[in-house]
Parts: C-alpha cells; structure tokens; sequence
C-alpha cells in the first residue's frame, strides 16, 4: 500500500483526509489501524474518518456497478446481511443469527481435512456431486443460521460422500440467502440486487441471485473480484464520501467498534 503510493507519486501533503475501518472486526486488528490512522491525522494535521466496513462494501460496489438503490447481500466470513437503505439509515432486513456464510463453510472444510480457505474448495467438490440431500434449511422470521447446517454437513458424511456434501451445504446455504434477499427485494419493491464480500466470489451463489432476478425482471450487480472482498479502496471511498459530506470522526470518537451495526451510521452522503 505505502509502496504503490509512492510508485505513483503521492506524498503526505496530497492527503485530505485519513479513512479507517472502525468496525465492525476483530479487536486487535482495528485497534492497529486505528492508532496508525489517529497517528496520521494528528501529524499531518488532517481529518479522521471512522468507516464502518460493512457499508464501506455497499458503497465500493455501488460505485463500481452503477447500482443506484440496490438491495444488498453481504456475504464473507465473519458477516451474512440483507440490507438496503431506507430512511437514512443502511437497514438490517436480515442477518445470520450466529456464524457467517464463510466461517461456516471454513469449520466444514476444515473439519474435513481440506485446507483453508474451504469455500473455494467445497465449490470445486461440489461440482462432482451425483446427488442431493437434506440438510438444515434454517431461516427464522428474515434471519438465518448456519452454525447447524455447519455440523448436519460433517455429520451426513458417514453416509454420503464429500462430493454429495458440498454440493447440498452449498444449495442449502446459498437458497437460504437467496430467499431472504428475494424477501427483502418484495419488501422494498427494490429493483436491483447487489452482491458483495468476499463469499461473493462463489459462482454457484451468483448464478442463484441471477436467476431470482432474472425470475422478477429486476437488475443483479456484481463488482470485479478485486472491490468484493475486503479492499482497501472501500475504506477510503467511503471516506472521501463521508469527508465531502462533512462527516469526520473527532479524535476522542474514533475508539474501535468490534461489533459496529450498519445501521448504527447516519447516512449523510445519499
Ligand atoms: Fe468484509
């Protein structure tokens, strides 16, 4: 990051601003960035912006898809939301009750011996499968789980093989995200869908979204791989954003926030 600065010849002065994820994440990782971010405005006597990383994905995507009011799903490892912006407010229409998409298809695979990431893997797998079984579809209200369809999942291959298992794992979670996303779009009326985070990279779970889209006429958006994951031009897009808007996070407010909700951010830039 420092190097491609300087490759392109940005110094310090060309700063306007400094953009950080406050959340939500890991504690000791925010905390880092956080104390260089703070450490930056301070002796470059420039603003300090506080992102939140979940809406940091909407914006990138937003930005480089064209989608104007989409409604999104956020799918990575540690996050699985349904969101869309209503009122102010990037809204929570639904969300996973305990694990992420990815976490959970990571303690799968990993359970199984395959090496991390597993996502990637059950997907190649998966295409290998003959057939289809049952596991825990579970969608509660708008929310969702995964943690059991996780163990189901490890459980079922005394019976059946990895191929089979991946496969099912996958048709089962992604037609749970799929539905609450088709409900979410009913909801709102919405006519565009946005994927984002990195288990956006699935291509099965792409073609599902297409189709339900496809099915009710409405427009599905995907940014190139490199703005799906987590990336450092989010954070600083949804900076510049909040800094022509006015909206800078004073010194004494910029403490991490692990568990920081989207819809705990007034939107000032829509
Ligand atoms: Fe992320």
């Amino acid at each position: 990051m420092i190097n491609s600065a300087k490759d392109k010849g940005i110094v310090p002065s060309d700063l306007d601003a400094i953009a950080f994820s406050q959340g939500p994440g890991m504690g000791p990782c925010l905390r880092t960035v956080a104390t260089a971010a703070r450490a930056i405005s301070l002796s470059l006597d420039i603003p300090l912006i506080g992102v939140n990383h979940c809406i940091a994905h909407i914006e990138v995507g937003r930005w480089k898809t064209g989608a104007e009011d989409p409604v999104v799903l956020y799918v990575s490892g540690a996050n699985s939301q349904v969101l869309a912006y209503r009122n102010g407010k990037y809204r929570v229409f639904g969300e996973t009750l305990d694990i992420g998409i990815g976490n959970a298809l990571d303690k799968f695979a990993r359970g199984v011996g395959l090496q991390h990431p597993g996502g990637p893997k059950v997907e190649e797998l998966s295409k290998k499968a003959t057939s289809f079984i049952q596991l825990p579809y579970v969608v509660k209200g708008m929310d969702f789980s995964f943690s059991g369809l996780s163990t189901a999942a490890a459980a079922a291959l005394k019976d059946h093989s990895l191929e089979d298992v991946c496969f099912s794992f996958q048709e089962t979670a992604f037609a749970i995200l799929v539905e609450v996303t088709e409900r979410a779009v009913a909801h709102t009326g919405s006519e565009e869908v946005l994927l984002g985070g990195g288990v956006g990279a699935n291509k099965r779970l792409r073609e599902m979204l297409k189709t339900m889209c496809g099915d009710r006429g409405i427009r599905f958006y995907v940014p190139d791989h490199r703005f799906m994951g987590d990336n450092g031009s989010m954070i600083a897009y949804l900076g510049l954003l909040m800094f022509e808007n006015n909206t800078i996070t004073p010194v004494e407010e910029s403490y991490i926030r692990p568990d920081y909700r989207p819809d705990d951010v007034i939107v000032t830039w829509r």
